[in-house]
């Protein structure tokens, strides 16, 4: 178990083509802890397991493992596992997949046999240790590489996208597994995923990426309730959070036809920061009404989730934005309701994207 430090570190490839893969990455991986790092495809995920696992050397910065610096150290010194999205198996029965590393490392057989039993019971494999492991479905090969990572006890995990060619009742039912396991053994891990909902149902703490950035480091909550910039809010959340161009008056955020109020201390507050602002509410938290409210909209679109609907609203200015509602809601398309926007509820980000109020 060791805390994981990425000090200061970027990247850029320079073949084939000169790309900046990651710029000044700080992040703390506290020993024992489970995380997530979440982002669009080609935001720099892999690239930073890579350097964690000593796969790749960062063009800048360092990564300390329990205030040791081992940008040097090679992989196997560094004792870490990875599982990337294509299970690695070898042409040879589950059991002797799963004590490969561990013969590499020249353990006794009886230590072997105790230990492959040991994961092979917390990863369900118990019943297939005598197949073939290239035979088994592409969950059952997930679980061996999974198990094969565990049983060498790693210093920490590295996950990257290990579930995402997997089937979605075999997706939940290892997601499930892979939080059950951390738990028990306790290990450090680092899951790379672009799905939200893996991220935000596995991982304690999640590190938001975009364009090589890290955008927020943060709990599920706190990823949810306070979004440090637009593009978390926008990321997280589905659909994301809505998003209204504003401009501040005496009053408030003038949007189009919507004027929100603020009290006079928050246009003061906000005054330092511009006259522009963008106001943001996540759907859920809409107020939709019958008859009255901050401003009239007409539902363009009723979508409905089964445990939820979604209402694409718009006022008679143009300000669009979608309200999820419990799906007893009777708004039909075509209704004129008035919507309201709950101030605790409310984030208003400056114009280029960040949090202030
Ligand atoms: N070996 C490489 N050589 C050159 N450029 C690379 C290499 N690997 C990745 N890149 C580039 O670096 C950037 C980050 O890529 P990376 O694979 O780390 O992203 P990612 O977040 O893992 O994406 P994905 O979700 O698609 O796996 C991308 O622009 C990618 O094209
Ligand atoms: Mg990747």
């Amino acid at each position: 178990m060791v805390t994981v430090v990425v000090d200061n570190v970027s990247h850029t490839y320079t073949k084939p083509v000169v790309t900046v893969a990651l710029v000044d990455i700080d992040l703390e991986f506290k020993h024992g802890g489970l995380y997530a790092l979440l982002g669009p495809s080609g935001c720099g995920k892999t690239t930073l397991m890579k350097i964690i696992a000593g796969l790749l050397k960062p063009t800048k910065g360092r990564v300390l493992f329990d205030d040791k610096d081992v940008t040097d150290w090679p992989p196997r010194k560094r004792n870490v596992a990875m599982v990337f999205q294509f299970p690695v198996v070898y042409e040879m029965n589950v059991y002797d997949n799963i004590a490969f590393p561990l013969r590499n490392y020249g353990y006794s057989e009886s230590e072997i046999r105790k230990r492959v039993y040991e994961v092979a019971e917390l990863m369900g494999l118990k019943d297939v240790l005598k197949l073939s492991a290239s035979k088994l479905d592409p969950a059952g090969r997930q679980k061996v590489a999974v198990a094969r990572a565990l049983v060498r006890e790693p210093s920490v995990f590295l996950f990257d996208e290990p579930l995402s060619n997997l089937d979605p009742l075999s997706r939940m039912e290892l997601r499930v597994k892979i939080k059950e396991l951390q738990r028990r053994v306790k290990t450090t891990m680092i899951y790379v995923t672009h799905d939200q909902a893996e991220a935000l149902t596995l991982a304690d703490y999640i590190a938001v990426m975009n364009e090589g950035r890290v955008m927020q480091f943060d709990t599920p909550q706190n990823l949810y309730e306070y979004p440090r910039n637009t593009f978390v809010g926008f990321f997280i959340g589905n659909p994301g959070m809505n998003f209204v161009n504003c401009e501040l008056v005496e009053q408030g955020l003038k949007c189009s036809d919507i004027l929100y109020p603020l009290s006079s201390r928050e246009v003061e507050f906000l005054r330092k920061y511009g006259g522009e602002f963008v106001l943001g509410i996540r759907p859920e938290y809409i107020r939709v009404e019958v008859k009255q409210g901050l401003a009239k909209a007409k539902c363009s679109i009723r979508e409905d989730l089964g445990t939820a609907v979604l209402l694409h609203l718009e006022t008679a200015g143009g300000v669009v934005v979608k309200a999820k509602l419990p799906p007893v809601t009777a708004v039909k398309e075509g209704d004129e309701v008035f919507i309201d926007f709950p101030r605790e509820k409310v984030r208003i980000f400056t114009k280029s994207g960040e949090l202030v109020l």
